[in-house]
């Protein structure tokens, strides 16, 4: 099969990564060069957290969109923010049966890919895998999960070689048809952590160190389940707060994507996490005071941090 990889950050070159070193043909498409070029010189280095082994892999890197064509699967793992435009620009590259799957964070990417690509190419997933860019050509896998993925029409066969691929890469992955549940599950995981890692600065696990943390925690994780509970959508797990505890626990020594965003001066993907609770909030007449406020400041923070990015 030969996969592409759009948009080879930390996330996009792991299980680009992953799947060439399990035999599929992977193209790592992305527009930052020197991680390109590094990987094409030198491979892809892959550090262990846990173990702290050193993997070096070798998928082929691009910066040049004609190198996904005649793909049979494209992964979207773009930042949300760039979802629409990376979805225009590769159509044209996407034959008929090409699946086009998002495993990006936030609400709202499987809309763009279903108008893009329509609902028979389109698939949709959530991974609690983690990884942290820590250089051109060098990456941590900093944790594990399972992957669900699931297809846009419901025609879940279309998904069982890519399934496999992933299986056989290393991921474990289950084919679903509660995407919207699975969707929801991690969103909420990411509102209730993402946002505070960034605007204190710390690593996931120190924000259960400060109970006024853990109490924003909770009123973030709390309207969005206001939120989620009006819309009749049902979560994967029982007890949404304890899961977010315990995720922020679990991936302790993660520096999440939000904050690796912060420190790159890259635009975060707010507007897709919480900013999407506070838009579905509005559109039911639901206040959601802290959720707005935390984006609020997030945004504030992100047009500085362009403005910096400007200067320099
Ligand atoms: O966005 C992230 O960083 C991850 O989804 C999570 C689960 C918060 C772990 O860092």
């Amino acid at each position: 099969m030969k996969i592409s990889i759009i948009g080879s950050g930390a996330m996009g070159s792991l299980f680009g990564g992953k799947l060439a070193q399990a035999g599929e043909k992977v193209i790592l498409y992305d527009v930052y060069k020197e991680h390109v070029n590094a990987v094409n010189r030198e491979g892809l280095s892959i550090e262990d957290a846990g173990t702290g082994d050193i993997t070096v892999v070798h998928p082929e890197a691009s910066a040049e969109p004609e190198s996904v064509a005649e793909s049979d699967v494209l992964i979207i793992f773009v930042k949300s923010t760039t979802t629409e435009e990376v979805a225009a620009q590769f159509k044209a590259f996407a034959r008929p049966h090409t699946i086009v799957l998002t495993l990006q964070n936030g609400l709202g990417n499987d809309e763009i890919l279903r108008r893009h690509f329509g609902s028979e190419r389109t698939a949709v997933g959530v991974t609690s895998q983690g990884a942290t860019f820590l250089g051109p050509g060098k990456i941590r896998h900093a944790g594990k999960g399972p992957t669900h993925i699931s297809m846009a029409d419901g025609r879940e066969e279309k998904l069982a070689a890519l399934a496999e691929a992933l299986s056989r890469a290393g991921f474990e992955t289950h084919i679903s048809a509660e995407v919207t549940s699975l969707v929801w599950s991690k969103l909420i995981i990411n509102i209730g952590i993402n946002a505070l890692t960034a605007l204190l600065n710390v690593k996931n696990g120190r924000l259960l160190e400060f109970e006024d943390v853990k109490a924003i925690m909770a009123d973030l994780v709390n309207e969005a389940l206001a939120v989620a509970s009006r819309k009749n959508i049902r979560l994967i797990y029982d007890d949404p707060l304890a899961t977010v505890y315990d995720v922020a626990m679990k991936t302790a020594s993660n520096t999440s994507s939000m904050l690796q965003d912060f420190q790159r001066n890259r635009q975060t993907e707010i507007d897709f996490i919480n900013g999407a609770i506070v838009k579905e909030a509005k559109k039911l007449g639901m206040p959601v005071p802290v959720n707005e406020t935390i984006t609020r400041l997030v945004r504030t923070l992100d047009t500085l941090h362009s403005q910096k990015g400007d200067q320099q």
